[in-house]
């Protein structure tokens, strides 16, 4: 079987149990605080296992994008060394919700990979939770027996809470769970040692394939568990792992997920695959991490300096680096990968094949950055070498890590390379001070909900049509963050908008009548809608009024549906490759960045412009479709977004179905009359290919068009009321400039005068031509120039010329190459010490030097000094 025919057996087989099969979670989490990426195919339904919400469907399958490169689960640094670990890999998984348990899972797992995929028996090994005295919980026998009907005792392993059970990160979901690892060796290798004593044990060729977790408790902040209201099953096999197994490989990079990649790689470096470890490495961490990244790019997570995108850029560089030391490729390179990848997997997402030009410029520009990058650090390590110095000390070779991008083994091998010794020790002290820097910026510690009494799970949100709803307070908890304290409120029913889609999170406040607390943002956790709060209220089970700011609503919904409109606009002025590529709507602006590879024009901004304007004087009415099947709203012609997550059924924004139809579950006007003045700020570049347009609408843009009306009258006013503004300013700048150049020639002609008559004055006695003299002069530059002149005009020279340049003071020392020799005369030594006397300091070369300074009544003191220094 080619890996698209395990994939879709996996899929067909679940299908015929009854599973609804669902399309992969964005690789990059938005509503999930605790979670970067989706580390696991379980967290889309994170949910439904702590019960607060129901699933429409209670048995589920699909194929997951998954990152585990941050955070609890974290395999970065094995990838590439290893041939089984993964930045980013597929996750098959089945799922029950509350639905079936322990038997149907273990029962389906023997069946599909003994009957279907065909995987030896004899060559199947299981392990089973064996129980943990810390959390109380005893050994797993259930699954012991269910198993002991399939396969031989001997064959099944009990196993240690960190092998066997599974946690979604520091709180969450959790539960014991049964391992399938498979035996690929030899029969030699078989005989020799039984495949019993390397389950566990990190062997290449004895690896877990599918994980099956009884989910039955929350892991709380405190650490306890708490069980949960019903018993899940939450399986996950890894898709390349399961390769390698089907199509009888020794690594997962030998199967046809890899090998195109890998050929390509290699045919462009002109070094085969399996000639040496060193080039075997760097080509799998390339081919590991391009997958990573383009599949992050297409959902959404550009490389930036922060947050996920940060980790993006990083799995980047580590990738640039390989290709870098150990292939050579020196010019960016990976981007040219994204077409193979696309041919391999672009039919199955999407995602990838409708934005593969975008993804590879995003791609090539960051690697042609960080190639900049490496070679300047490369050069600060040349400097290294070339000084002769003899070892990288731990904070220079930390300094070639944090700002260049070079990892310890590179600067190690480059600095062995050249006989230099690295301060390894000192290098880990400084990433452990960094690392504590950062800990300390990013502390935020949430406790576990407390349920307050009277209160339902179910969270209604009333904010499209109410700005104001009775409420209790279903759970709240507490969050520090660093010397603060904020409480996360729950309420049954809520008018407040949870940030989303761009758009702020409401502000407002909640009362009982007797007092008010204020509530300061209002965000999403996963589905939960959280309102942000200062303090807690004294009677938590009090019935309160739920109160939305509603002139900042008001604000933000102007600007929120004239993003629709500028969205719509730009894809029929710029063309339908217009994609939304991230965007902020708040009361006082909307910010919008779309895919796009040239600058916009000026006449294209304003064709925008106009477009959006006209609508708005449209009044055209929205039209909100609520539970539209997602299918039926992509026939309206509603675009998804790559990256976000929808469910089966989507809420429908129209404003005048054949201009703009978008999936949204934002707040917007009635009609579009209500924005009134819609005006582009300005347009930029965000990063390669990513555009950004800001905008402000209604109050805030028609203050933008009085203060540019201002500024006009007030320069009219200063120009004497010209009939021509522009001519008026061009005269005045023509003017400016014929007076620049006639005031450069009389200062030319005065500074050479000058220069006349200090050649004059300059006296010499003992072979030293001796000149110390006060002088006017227009510029530092001038002053620089004029002593030159002199320098060049007499070759035993001692020069001290004590400048005032338009009243600030500075000194200008010469000394002639003879007297530097002879006397061992210094003239930054000689300007440090004559700097005293302004309050001042400089230096430069032994022949000239330059300082400036505070104190102009000083200037006399310098000549004095200076006379008596030339005595001595
Ligand atoms: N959630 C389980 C895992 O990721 C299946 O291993």
């Amino acid at each position: 079987m080619d890996s698209k025919q395990i994939r879709s057996t996996f899929l067909e087989f679940f299908q015929s149990k009854q599973h609804r099969i669902v399309p992969s979670a964005p690789m990059v989490n938005k509503d999930d605080p605790t979670l970067m990426f989706t580390n696991a195919g379980m967290n889309q339904f994170k949910d439904y296992f702590l019960g607060n919400k129901k699933a429409d469907f209670t048995r589920v399958a699909d194929t997951q994008k998954c990152l585990r490169v941050s955070g609890k689960h974290n395999d970065l640094e094995e990838v590439g060394i290893d041939t089984y670990h993964h930045t980013m890999f597929e996750m098959l998984g089945n799922w029950s919700f509350g639905d079936y348990f322990k038997e149907e899972a273990i029962q389906w797992a023997w069946e599909l990979l003994t009957e279907h995929f065909k995987l030896p028996k004899d060559r199947l090994y299981v392990t089973v939770f064996e129980g943990d005295t810390d959390d109380n919980l005893s050994p797993d026998e259930e699954a012991f027996k269910l198993w002991s009907r399939i396969l031989p005792e001997d064959r099944i392993i009990y196993a240690s809470k960190k092998d066997n059970f599974w946690e979604m990160g520091d709180t969450g979901p959790c539960g014991p769970c049964s391992e399938i690892h498979v035996d690929l060796r030899s029969e030699k290798e078989v005989a020799e040692t039984p495949g019993r004593e390397l389950v566990n044990n990190d062997h290449p060729q004895v690896v877990e394939i599918w994980n099956l977790v009884f989910i039955q408790f929350n892991r709380m902040a405190n650490g306890s568990l708490q069980p949960l209201p019903d018993k899940h099953v939450d399986t996950g096999m890894g898709f390349e792992r399961l390769a390698m197994a089907i199509q009888g490989k020794r690594s997962n990079y030998d199967t046809d997920v890899f090998q195109p990649l890998i050929q390509q790689v290699a045919k462009d470096a002109g070094i085969a695959y399996g000639k040496a470890e060193e080039t075997d490495i760097a080509m799998r961490v390339m081919v590991d991490h391009i997958r990573a990244i383009a599949f992050a790019i297409a959902d959404g997570q550009l490389p930036s300096n922060t947050g996920a995108g940060y980790v993006i850029r990083r799995i980047l560089r580590r990738a640039v680096r390989y290709a870098f030391t150990f292939l050579n490729l020196k010019e960016p390179y990976l981007y040219r990968l994204v077409a193979v990848l696309n041919e391999q997997m672009g039919e199955f997402f999407p995602e990838l094949k409708a934005q593969e030009a975008f993804i590879s410029k995003v791609i090539q520009e960051e690697e042609a950055a960080f190639l900049r990058t490496l070679e300047t650090g490369l050069r600060r390590l040349n400097e290294l070498i070339s000084s002769g110095s003899k070892a990288i000390s731990g904070p220079v070779a930390f300094e070639l890590y944090d700002t260049f991008g070079f990892p310890l083994d590179l600067t190690g091998l480059i600095a062995r390379e050249n006989g230099l010794t690295v301060d390894e020790k000192g290098f880990s002290a400084e990433m452990q001070k960094q690392k504590e820097r950062s800990k300390k910026a990013a502390v935020t510690e949430a406790g576990d909900w407390v349920a307050v009494k009277g209160g339902s799970e179910k969270v209604d949100f009333v904010g499209y049509t109410q700005l104001e709803a009775k409420a209790r307070i279903v759970k709240y908890r507490e969050v520090k963050e660093k010397n603060k304290t904020n409480y996360q409120l729950v309420l049954d029913k809520t008018p407040f908008y949870a940030e989303s889609g761009g758009q702020v999170g409401d502000t407002g406040y909640l009362t009982d009548g007797k007092e008010k607390i204020r509530i300061i943002d209002t965000k999403k956790e996963n589905d939960l809608i959280v309102h942000f709060a200062e303090r807690l209220p004294q009677q938590p089970e009090a019935e309160f009024t739920a109160v939305v700011d509603a002139d900042k609503r008001r604000y933000t919904q102007n600007n929120h549906t004239a993003t629709h409109l500028l969205h719509a606009a730009l894809r029929k002025v710029l063309g339908e490759h217009v994609q939304q590529k991230g965007s902020l709507v708040n009361e006082q602006l909307l910010r919008f960045d779309f895919s796009h590879f040239a600058k916009v024009t000026d006449e294209e901004l304003k064709k925008v412009e106009e477009m959006v304007n006209e609508r708005i004087r449209q009044n055209i009415q929205l039209l909100e479709e609520c539970d539209v099947a997602l299918e039926e709203a992509k026939k309206k012609g509603a675009m998804a977004l790559f990256g976000e997550k929808y469910g089966d059924t989507v809420r429908v924004i129209s404003f005048d179905p054949a201009y703009s139809v978008e999936l949204c579950g934002g707040t917007h006007v009635t009609a579009t009359g209500q924005i009134g003045l819609f005006k582009i700020v300005s347009e930029g570049s965000v990063s390669a290919g990513v555009r950004r347009i800001e905008a402000v609408t209604a109050r805030a843009a028609e203050e933008m068009v009085r203060e540019q009306q201002e500024n006009i009258e007030q320069l009219k006013a200063l120009l004497k009321n010209p009939k021509d503004l522009t001519a008026a300013v061009q005269g005045l700048l023509d003017e400016r400039n014929k007076l620049a150049k006639e005031l450069e020639k009389v200062q030319q002609q005065q500074a050479g005068e000058l220069r006349k008559e200090l050649a004059a004055k300059v006296q010499e006695t003992d072979g030293i031509q001796l000149l110390i003299e006060r002088v006017s002069l227009p510029s530092a530059d001038a002053l620089k120039t004029i002593s030159f002149e002199l320098k060049n005009q007499f070759d035993r020279l001692l020069m001290v010329l004590a400048a005032d340049i338009d009243h600030k003071p500075q000194i200008s020392v010469v000394v002639a190459e003879a007297l530097i020799q002879e006397k061992g005369l210094h003239a930054g030594n000689l300007v440090r010490e004559l700097a005293k006397e302004i309050k001042g300091g400089g230096g430069g070369q032994p022949f000239f030097a330059t300082a400036g300074g505070k104190d102009i009544n000083g200037l006399d003191k310098v000549i004095e000094k200076a006379k008596l220094i030339a005595k001595q």
